[in-house]
């Protein structure tokens, strides 16, 4: 399983007793004021007893060099990978102390530094999660400016960017809804459209009804293809029909989904798999795939380290692919199809700026559906 052992507690170190104006060392002091010409404020991991924590700084306010943009944040989202950054399950010393919780974030231009062609003040904005993943496949360079943990982050009431790590927003969707694109959708949308070849009418099945997969189901539907979606929840099994499912299996209370998965396919199989849930779910997603079927390798919410079958891939002319996030270029691709079909991300809850830390915990619990935002 996934690393769980006590991720809670650095929030609950923080939590009763936290101000969202506590400093570093945890020493309280006075309130801290939001952005006020020479200073913002920006959370940052602090080392806690174990994992991190996330404390509230007051910090000067960046500027714009050569080739640079300065966006003042709207809204941020969670990923699964923040909470396992806040817990450290990735290892490491120390690694990210110091560092910008978040890597996902959208907001308005407010300034631009020299030589700047790609934006202008007033533009609407969202980060990309590879800073400098900007086409084509990626370089060792590029998957090292991956946003979040690091000065990159996005819990910021401003930050600091080179032009070429945003791309424009789609001008549907308002800043909390923009905020969840650029991983989880990202992730979803290239692992079913440049690498799955979505086509209407294929069947696609997700797992569990977190960020990337409910972008699964949404791009799906708008693909006119039938996604069908499980979870360990009827409740949210239901709301997963309302927004196109084709079909639903409850993983929880039928250990066996793959086989009511390719029954509701009328036994043909699944044509594409996003595997989000890893060791526990792969070898199933696999007995539930069609012929010629695609299965996209992203995550690892049971853990890593699946024994795959690759006989089973090799009998039915499968294919399999890693999918991480993607490329700037990718990102375009992706807001062009949310444009054309006018797709609106499923935000379960928008939580204060000064509340981040209960954004963390709201994910941990695991009630929630698609996606959580923070609002700043
Ligand atoms: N490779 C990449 O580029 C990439 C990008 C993004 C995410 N990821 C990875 O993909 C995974 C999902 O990320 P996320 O941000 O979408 O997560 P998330 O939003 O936190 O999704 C959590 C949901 O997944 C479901 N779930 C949990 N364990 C499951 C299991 N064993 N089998 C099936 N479903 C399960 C649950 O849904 P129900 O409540 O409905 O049961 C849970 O609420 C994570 O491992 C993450 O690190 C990888």
């Amino acid at each position: 399983m996934t690393k769980h052992c006590d991720w809670l507690s650095p929030l609950r170190r923080v939590g009763a007793a936290y101000f969202p104006w506590v400093l570093a060392l945890g020493i309280v002091s006075q309130p801290i004021a939001a952005e006020n010409g020479g200073t913002i404020r920006q959370y940052q991991f602090a080392p806690a007893t174990s994992g991190y924590q996330l404390v509230l700084k007051q910090v000067p306010r960046p500027e714009a060099g050569a080739g640079e943009v300065l966006v003042r944040i709207k809204a941020v989202s969670l990923n699964r990978r923040d909470l396992n950054m806040l817990n450290n399950d990735y290892g490491g010393e120390d690694a990210y102390s110091g560092g910008i919780p978040l890597s996902d974030g959208a907001g308005e231009v407010i300034a631009v530094g020299e030589n700047v062609t790609r934006h202008k003040v007033g533009d609407r904005v969202a980060g990309i999660f590879f800073e400098r993943w900007i086409a084509g496949p990626p370089s060792a360079g590029a998957l090292e400016s991956d946003r979040g943990g690091n000065p990159g982050g996005m819990l910021s009431e401003v930050i600091v960017t080179h032009e070429d790590g945003l791309v424009a927003i789609p001008e549907h969707l308002s800043y909390e809804e923009a905020a969840t694109l650029p991983c989880a959708a990202l992730t979803a949308w290239v692992g079913l459209f440049k690498r799955g070849h979505m086509r209407p009418g294929q069947f696609v099945l997700l797992e569990g009804t977190g960020g990337v997969s409910v972008f699964g189901l949404i791009f799906a539907a708008a693909a006119g293809a039938k996604p069908i979606i499980t979870s360990s929840s009827d409740d949210k099994l239901r709301r997963a029909m309302e927004l196109g499912a084709f079909g639903t299996a409850n993983y929880r209370q039928n250990p066996d989904w793959q086989v009511e998965v390719r029954a509701l396919t009328g036994g043909h199989g699944v044509d594409q798999v996003l595997d989000v849930g890893g060791r526990d779910t792969l070898g199933k997603a696999l007995e539930a795939l069609a012929y010629g079927g695609h299965v996209a390798l992203i995550g690892g919410l049971s853990g890593y380290g699946s024994d795959i079958p690759t006989d089973s891939l090799m009998w039915i002319n499968a294919t399999a692919s890693g999918v991480y996030v993607g490329s700037r270029e990718d990102f375009e691709a992706m807001n062009a199809f949310i444009s054309e079909h006018e797709v609106r991300p499923l935000i379960d809850r928008v939580f204060e700026f000064e509340r981040a830390q209960d954004a963390f915990e709201y994910m941990e619990g695991g009630s929630f559906m698609g996606k959580i935002v923070i609002r700043m």
